[in-house]
């Protein structure tokens, strides 16, 4: 099929790729000429395990190319999908204003019929805004129709995600305009759900909400475990064997971050709001994730008696493993809280580090965790990238300045770390010694 997919952020580029390996005739469309031209070379914009070496073979079979204008692209297409960022306004609500661009665009680009496909994440309501607006631009209702396809790959794993996904979702109002959906994504043999437009879109809030709901619980656990003397990990595995809870999205630590769920929680928020329901329970779930780090944060100065002139190494920068991003990445507070009572902060990342630096320059970034806990008061795990797993932490509690380890992620065993000298705390598994260390 002839497929253009307009914006080349995660989403968008990570589809366009997928299908375009699949055989399809791909156009990735984008505003931003640089990127295109990256993309073009047979270079990913983003950290993406995977999704450089898809480009290259999309590119040399001949199934990929770019271009900056949505337009064109739409008239040459059979299929147009949407994936451009609904980041959220001031008030939780998300900015739809790419949408509606877009949408504009892809109207004046409409000769023949065409398949507009919202994969954005957006409110209840949005495809029928898309619909309004290419209406709005004199195009006659036979000759689109527009679906809502959400989209499921998380970053890290957004080829495999998307090549086996869990399901795929299709919501429309034309049966046919599903079917062929359905057809583009046989390949993939996974079973569709097809239903109404707002159904779809509300399947894609509630999802992300249902998971940061999942972790917020398993946090809030933490908080008991620590006061009790209990271990979360344990209640964790406990739980989780319940086949109908599931051991999935039930890791404690410093809470969820990233370009997803905060957006998307305050977005089922807002909408529920929009028809009359104040989903309170989501604004606890966000109240818990805050309390995380802040916790964590009191726990650490506490120790330390104050950030003023003490050093805190940071293992880990993005939001998670296996990517570069670091929007709402909990090192992002840290480094706020450090920094901002007089304290220093030496971090480092596998690959989030230059993205870090453009932000907080006062930061001493190092290129190992060896040397980020040289000569530091205490030293943070923020990211569970398995580069940390098997460090040598008997070297670790012999370079700092105290051996203090605050486990954000619950990557070591108490055991381990204590046999090799470090004070260990790990959230959700017994209270830390709070005794102020002497300065
Ligand atoms: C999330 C969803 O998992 C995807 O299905 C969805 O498509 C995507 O958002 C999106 O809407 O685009 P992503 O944000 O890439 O994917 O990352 P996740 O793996 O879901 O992790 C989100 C956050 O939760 C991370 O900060 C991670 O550290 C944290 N997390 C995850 C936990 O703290 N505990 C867990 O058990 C799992």
């Amino acid at each position: 099929m002839k497929i253009a997919v307009v914006g080349t952020g995660y989403v968008g580029l990570v589809t366009g790729v997928v299908l375009a390996s699949l055989g399809n005739d791909v156009i990735c469309v984008d505003k931003d000429r640089e990127k295109l031209d990256r993309i073009s070379k047979g270079q990913a914009p983003i950290y993406e395990p995977g999704l450089e070496e898809l480009i290259q073979r999309s590119l040399s079979d001949g199934y990929l190319r770019v271009s900056d204008s949505i337009i064109d692209s739409a008239r040459a297409s059979d299929i147009v999908f949407i994936a451009v960022g609904t980041p959220p306004a001031e008030d939780g609500s998300p900015d739809l204003s790419a949408v509606r661009e877009v949408a504009a665009e892809i109207a004046a680009g409409i000769e023949s019929y065409t398949i507009v496909v919202n994969k954005s994440t957006v409110p209840v309501g949005s495809g029928d805004l898309v619909a309004n607006i290419i209406l709005s631009k004199g195009v006659p209702a036979d000759r689109f129709d527009v679906v809502s396809n959400p989209e499921f790959l998380r970053e890290g794993s957004a080829i495999r995600d998307t090549l086996e996904p869990d399901r795929i979702v299709i919501g429309a109002k034309n049966p046919e305009a599903a079917q062929m959906l359905v057809e583009l994504y046989a390949p993939l043999n996974c079973k569709a759900f097809i239903t109404d437009l707002n159904t779809a879109e509300l399947i894609k809030y509630a999802s992300n909400s249902f998971l940061a709901l999942k972790i917020s619980f398993i946090n809030a656990l933490s908080q008991i475990c620590e006061a009790c003397g209990a271990d979360v990990g344990d209640a964790a595995a406990g739980i989780g064997a319940d086949s109908r809870i599931g051991s999935a999205f039930l890791h404690a630590g410093l809470g969820w971050g990233g370009s997803c769920f905060p957006k998307d929680v305050r977005g089922m928020i807002s909408t529920s709001q929009q028809f009359g329901y104040d989903f309170r329970l989501l604004k606890e779930v966000i109240d818990i994730n805050d309390s995380q780090v802040a916790r964590l944060l009191d726990r650490i100065e506490n120790r330390l008696g104050g950030f003023a002139g003490r050093t805190v190494a940071l293992l880990g920068l993005a939001f998670k493993a296996n990517t570069d991003d670091i929007r709402e990445a909990r090192s992002l507070i840290l480094i706020e809280h450090i920094l901002g009572r007089g304290g220093k902060v030496q971090a480092c990342d596998p690959v989030a580090v230059d993205v870090v630096r453009r932000f907080y320059p006062d930061v001493t970034y190092c290129h190992t965790p060896y040397e980020s806990v040289t000569g530091a008061d205490a030293a943070v795990v923020v990211t569970e990238w398995n580069e940390f797993k098997q460090l040598d932490l008997a070297r670790i509690a012999g370079l700092m300045k105290q051996p203090l380890m605050f486990d954000g992620r619950r990557i070591y065993s108490r055991e381990k770390a204590e046999r090799a000298g470090l004070e260990y705390f790990a959230i959700g598994s017994s209270a830390p010694n709070e005794a102020p260390l002497p300065t």
